[in-house]
């Protein structure tokens, strides 16, 4: 199989993820942060060492402000739920995933204003848009690193500015950068920082990552056991045991601390660069096939290395079943959880073909793919 659906989740993982997740079971498979006895402690130690990977790749001062959840979806539902109060007003885009756009929508019910600003065709956002949106109540701007369907990147950089200037906090949705792009939470004036420990970590499905800057008040929205304090009837307010409560992914985040140890030892530039050359590489040759519309920036620069693409009037998830069965290609079709940008992009109805590049793809495979679409739009003729 040709795997081109790194948006969703990376593709195989690298060798030393399989073998730490084998070896936490078997060697230190005792609950992190409990017991007190060798392998207990031994647990917690794998999980310390997996937050100060984290710390590491993004420039985080301090690996106890970095709090393990399940996935993307839960560090942004933390993040936003706890920050946001009635009364206050959240900025966001018209690019953003449902992980983002669902936890506002149902915010709105309790009093809680939501702009959200209308991106163009590329998907690309004004900083200039951001910065009118900002009102007395603003609290919160939340945006993603790059779009899920057409890998527009955000000017992260700017917007981080302007969230500085009017002390408003700053959310960044890195779902498709992390371990690919660099991001320094203290230059981008990230305060929150959301990140899915299973696409470009590497690590495996069931860990998220919330980075949470010292001082920042975020509510937990969970109670329980944290090992700590249990003397207390209250949640503790030791971070990170505050948002952690039961017994954490510990196989999962010893897999993730490898998969960082991966790419810090890859090099985010190098890949980077292969995702870049290989993103050009497809949408030059795309460019070249009549009937295929390619969405998005057309630039590697400036995007992830996401491609979304429609064959004429073909409904996506047709294209998509036949790159499957017949050419063996994993893609995914429809909406990808972002509505809104589907909208933006004029492709609501229709949906997109969506080829996500990883580190492990080769130009060889982006060939053969670039073969398969020109047989379909062949048959199709
Ligand atoms: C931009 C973006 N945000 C959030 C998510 C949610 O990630 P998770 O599946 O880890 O919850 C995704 C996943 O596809 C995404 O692409």
């Amino acid at each position: 199989m040709i795997y081109l659906d790194n948006a969703a989740t990376s593709y195989p993982k690298p060798e030393v993820v399989y073998e730490a997740i084998m070896n936490q079971m078997r060697e230190a498979g005792a609950n992190p942060g409990r017991s007190g006895h060798k392998m207990a402690i031994e647990a917690g130690r794998q999980i310390f060492a997996a937050r100060e990977n984290v710390a590491k790749l993004f420039n985080i001062d301090n690996p106890m402000q970095v709090v393990f959840t399940g996935n993307a979806t839960e560090s942004l539902n933390l993040a936003i739920k706890g920050v946001l109060r009635p009364g206050d007003h959240v900025i966001t885009t018209s690019m953003e995933h449902n992980s983002i756009l669902r936890p506002i929508k149902t915010l709105e019910k309790l009093g809680i204003e939501n702009t959200i600003i209308q991106c163009d065709f590329a998907g690309r956002v004004e900083v200039d848009a951001v910065r009118g949106a900002i009102k007395d109540n603003t609290r919160l701007i939340v945006m993603t690193h790059a779009s899920n369907v057409t890998g527009t990147l955000m000017p992260l950089e700017e917007v981080g500015k302007v969230a500085k200037e009017h002390s408003i906090l700053f959310l960044v949705d890195a779902a498709q950068t992390a371990g690919i792009f660099e991001i320094d939470v203290e230059k981008l004036n990230i305060d929150l920082l959301a990140l899915p420990g299973h696409k470009g970590l590497m690590g495996p499905q069931g860990v998220g990552i919330l980075y949470i800057r010292e001082g920042v008040e975020v509510m937990h929205f969970k109670e329980g056991g944290t090992g700590s304090r249990s003397e207390e009837l209250i949640q503790p307010d030791i971070i990170p045991d505050r948002y952690e409560s039961g017994t954490p992914n510990s196989p999962g985040i010893a897999g993730l601390a490898k998969g960082i140890e991966f790419i810090l030892e890859a090099g985010l530039n190098n890949i980077r660069s292969h995702e870049e050359a290989l993103t050009q590489y497809f949408i030059d040759e795309l460019k070249k096939i009549e009937g295929v519309k390619i969405y998005g920036p057309h630039n590697a620069k400036e995007q992830a290395a996401v491609v979304s693409i429609n064959i004429n009037e073909e409904d996506s998830s047709e294209i998509a079943y036949i790159l499957d069965k017949v050419f063996n290609i994993a893609v995914r079709p429809g909406l990808h959880c972002a509505p809104y940008a589907h909208k933006t992009i004029g492709t609501f109805e229709q949906g997109t073909v969506r080829f996500s590049i990883g580190y492990f793809n080769k130009k060889e495979e982006l060939q053969q793919v670039v073969a398969a679409i020109k047989e379909i739009c062949s048959q199709l003729h």
